[in-house]
């Protein structure tokens, strides 16, 4: 030790020797104002060479204690990470972990580190993806979510993102796997989806009941004007043809009076008729859905002059739920309409069949045929009230409704609906 003290005081002494040298020479320097060239080398390099290895060894300190504070500062933060950071060699053995991976996991430092990383992946992990989120990490990372395991069994949702360390010769060293706990967010998900679900199933039920009060509702007026103005017009009609029968033929204006009254008495029978059809088809309620589209299309026929060319395959016999039946005749009828309004069609295709699960009804037009951008409205809700009533009719009895249309070809729908037994 005392050794040790006399050499660096010998050391010290000699650097203030050479100093005071310096310093001597300087002053002389100075007094006679001459700089002297020839002994710089000799006076100043082996200073100089020593002040150089001084700072060498000053700077190589503080490129280290540099280093040595960005170590500390990142471990730091991987201390403090709410993330797990997982670090695996290329064996997937675990090398490194930070405490919020030990906190979220149960595991102490020493039952993972030297483990194989698949101690936190669950049974149900299948190789296959084992084998993908490896292979994504090797090439550019993989990121997603998966389950993974905790010490006492529990089973959770993490998201996860993978890299690979390379070296700086770029040789692969290590994966990095950094997760996060998302169970919470899971939840809360999940709750959202249900109560959207609960949302979804109480509009659908609200609109389920709207067109069934409603159909009650068209039911009663159809059966009020049929047994009540139609009764009475029918009864006035035949207090005409006795009056009629009474009038003197020579009394030919009376007689033309009576006969246009008469006339006029028809025509609002059978208009009458047509109201109460039209709200509420008693064919539909006497002979069943086949019968009454059958009636619909002759009725449509005979009115508007498009011919229909009907197809079905569907005996007229065949029983369908009551549900249903009033479903797609509502369709049927509201997309006739539809073709009246707006397609300036010349035919109309329908096709109606029926296999093991499903009845499948399809209207075609031969029309203009309208802008994707409606049906696309139509879609978000946003537009049109027919195509929408169509759509949710057929979605109240478990149906799917298409539409597709091409501009100067025409318009197709198809209804898809389960038979229930
Ligand atoms: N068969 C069709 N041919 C051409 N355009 C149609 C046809 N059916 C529907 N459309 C278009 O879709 C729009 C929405 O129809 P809809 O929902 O029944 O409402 P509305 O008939 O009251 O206009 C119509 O305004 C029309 O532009
Ligand atoms: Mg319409």
């Amino acid at each position: 030790m005392i050794n040790a003290i006399r050499k660096y005081q010998n050391y010290l002494n000699s650097c203030i020797d050479e100093l005071s040298i310096i310093v001597e020479q300087a002053a002389t320097y100075r007094k006679s104002a001459i700089v002297p060239v020839t002994n710089d080398d000799e006076l100043f390099y082996p200073l100089f060479f020593k002040i150089q290895s001084m700072m060498n060894s000053i700077n190589k300190n503080s490129q280290q204690q540099e280093a040595e504070r960005e170590i500390f500062l990142l471990g730091h933060t991987l201390n403090s990470l709410h993330e797990c950071v997982i670090i695996t060699d290329l064996e997937n053995m675990i090398t490194s972990v930070n405490p919020a991976m030990l906190r979220l996991y149960g595991y102490s430092a020493e039952e993972v580190i030297g483990q194989d990383v698949k101690k936190l992946r669950t049974d149900q992990e299948t190789s296959e993806l084992t084998d993908l989120i490896i292979a994504k990490t090797m090439q550019d990372g993989w990121e997603g979510e998966i389950m993974n395991r905790k010490k006492n069994g529990d089973v959770f949702p993490i998201h996860l993102s993978t890299s690979l360390v390379r070296d700086e010769d770029g040789t692969p060293i290590a994966f990095v796997g950094i997760a996060r706990d998302i169970t919470e967010q899971k939840k809360l998900q999940h709750q959202l989806e249900e109560s959207t679900k609960v949302h979804a199933d109480d509009l659908r039920y609200f609109s389920t009941s709207i067109q069934h009060a409603q159909e009650e509702e068209r039911r009663r007026i159809a059966r009020e004007l049929h047994d009540g103005l139609s009764q009475r017009l029918s009864g006035m009609k035949l207090h005409l043809e006795l009056l009629l029968s009474e009038l003197n033929p020579e009394d030919k204006k009376s007689l033309l009076r009576v006969k246009k009254i008469k006339k006029q008495i028809n025509d609002m029978i059978t208009e009458t008729h047509r109201i109460s059809v039209n709200l509420h088809p008693t064919a539909l309620d006497d002979f069943g859905l086949t019968v009454a589209l059958q009636l619909l299309f002759k009725d449509f026929e005979s009115t508007f002059k498009i011919p229909i060319a009907y197809y079905p395959t569907i005996s007229t016999h065949e029983h369908f739920d009551r549900q249903i039946e009033i479903a797609l005749y509502r369709i049927t009828q509201e997309a006739l309409n539809n073709i009246v309004k707006h397609a300036k069609a010349s035919a109309i295709t329908i096709r109606f069949k029926r296999d093991t699960k499903q009845y499948v009804l399809s209207i075609e037009d031969d029309g203009i045929g309208f802008e994707h951008s409606i049906i696309r409205k139509l879609v978000q809700g946003k537009r049109g009230l027919g195509l929408i009533s169509m759509k949710e009719r057929t979605e109240n009895v478990g149906g799917t409704f298409e539409i597709s249309s091409v501009s100067q070809q025409g318009t197709s729908i198809r209804i898809q609906v389960p038979v229930q037994l």
